[in-house]
């Protein structure tokens, strides 16, 4: 099939787009290179440096022939959007809408979308199912959340087909992609930076919390998984399934553990320091994935905090400095 993706040059899109390609589909990927890098997309892929926000530029790239799109372009980063909620409603929701009227004129009928958990905000219980409450406590969680209703509206409207991956915590990286956040503000490749000595001692936010250790707990799950999902998410897509689906570990782990986990793959001492609570954190955010397992027949191959933080390290031993090393 012929793929586009969007956000291709990003953390999750460029693991994704390795995945795609490695299936045999056809890629192109959308970025504007904000956040992404270009290195991080494969040479045998069509690369189309443009904003969502420019419309014109949209349709046009709907004429080379796109069978289905996976739409991971978007700002990603929790704190930022509590700071600056328009600069995440205009290039989130925006973008979505001039990516979606790009394929309604273009005819394409098949939407995969990068969504999260922070749907969810601070659960009631936990695991979560896709059937627990949905109310975000940040902007990038509520531009998300409106974006999965715009689908739901447009399967109304003109028969879209969207599948809503809400991710948990993305984590760990392929042979050959990785996460390379400017700034980095991610537990796992800060923990490493401090490990090696990259940085200063990690601030741990909070050990105030109602979980076993008193620090967060979060549901790691690796990338690799992920596209694994999305690669099952496109076949369900074009036999015409629309839906929201979980993915996660179904396995919480707390900050003081994955520090831990850290030191037994590194062999060093992480250097940490408790500090404050960062506001907008949850104590525990735990995946039910039964219905991804159930539809999609996604079964994770990296279940292991070890095996994920074993992989974001030797990805980052080989490009040191990150995509640009
Ligand atoms: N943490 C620290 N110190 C740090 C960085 C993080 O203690 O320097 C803690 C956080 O408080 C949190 C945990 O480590 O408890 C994980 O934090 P991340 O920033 O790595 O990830 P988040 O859980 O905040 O958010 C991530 C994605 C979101 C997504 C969410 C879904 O960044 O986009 O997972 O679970 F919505």
């Amino acid at each position: 099939m012929k793929i586009l993706v969007t956000g291709g040059a990003g953390y999750i899109g460029s693991v994704v787009s390795e995945y795609l390609l490695e299936e045999g589909h056809e890629v192109a990927v959308v970025d504007n290179l904000s956040t992404g890098h270009a290195e991080a997309v494969d040479p045998r892929i069509r690369f189309h440096k443009i904003d969502l926000l420019d419309r014109a530029a949209v349709v046009k790239v709907f004429d080379s022939g796109v069978d289905a799109v996976c739409h991971f372009a978007a700002f990603s980063q929790v704190g930022e959007s509590v700071a600056d909620p328009l600069k995440y409603w205009h290039n989130n929701v925006s973008g979505a809408l001039s990516l979606l009227s790009g394929m309604k004129y273009a005819g394409v009928r098949h939407f995969l979308f990068s969504s999260t958990a922070a749907v969810y905000g601070e659960p009631e219980s936990t695991p979560i199912t896709e059937e627990s409450r949905l109310a975000p406590v940040n902007a990038y969680g509520n531009t998300k959340l409106s974006i999965e209703r715009l689908l739901a509206d447009c399967r109304k409207g003109w028969g879209l087909n969207s599948l809503s991956l809400r991710y948990f915590n993305a984590a760990g990286a392929s042979d050959i992609h990785g996460e390379d956040h400017r700034p980095e503000t991610h537990l796992i490749p800060l923990v490493l930076d401090a490990a090696y000595g990259r940085r200063g001692e990690l601030a741990v936010f909070g050990n105030d919390y109602p979980t076993s250790d008193g620090t967060c707990v979060r549901d790691y799950i690796h990338v690799k998984d992920l596209a694994t999902a999305h690669l099952l998410g496109i076949d369900k897509l074009v036999e015409g399934y629309s839906g929201v689906l979980n993915l996660g570990n179904g396995r919480g782990f707390s900050v003081l553990e994955v520090i831990s986990a850290a030191s037994r793959v590194t062999g060093k001492e992480v250097p940490f320091r408790i500090g404050a609570r960062r506001d907008g954190d949850p104590a525990v955010l735990v995946a039910s994935s039964e219905k991804a397992e159930d539809i999609l027949g996604w079964k994770r191959e990296y279940p292991g905090i070890e095996e994920i933080i074993e992989d974001a390290d030797s990805w980052r031993k080989r490009f040191p400095g990150g995509y640009s090393s």
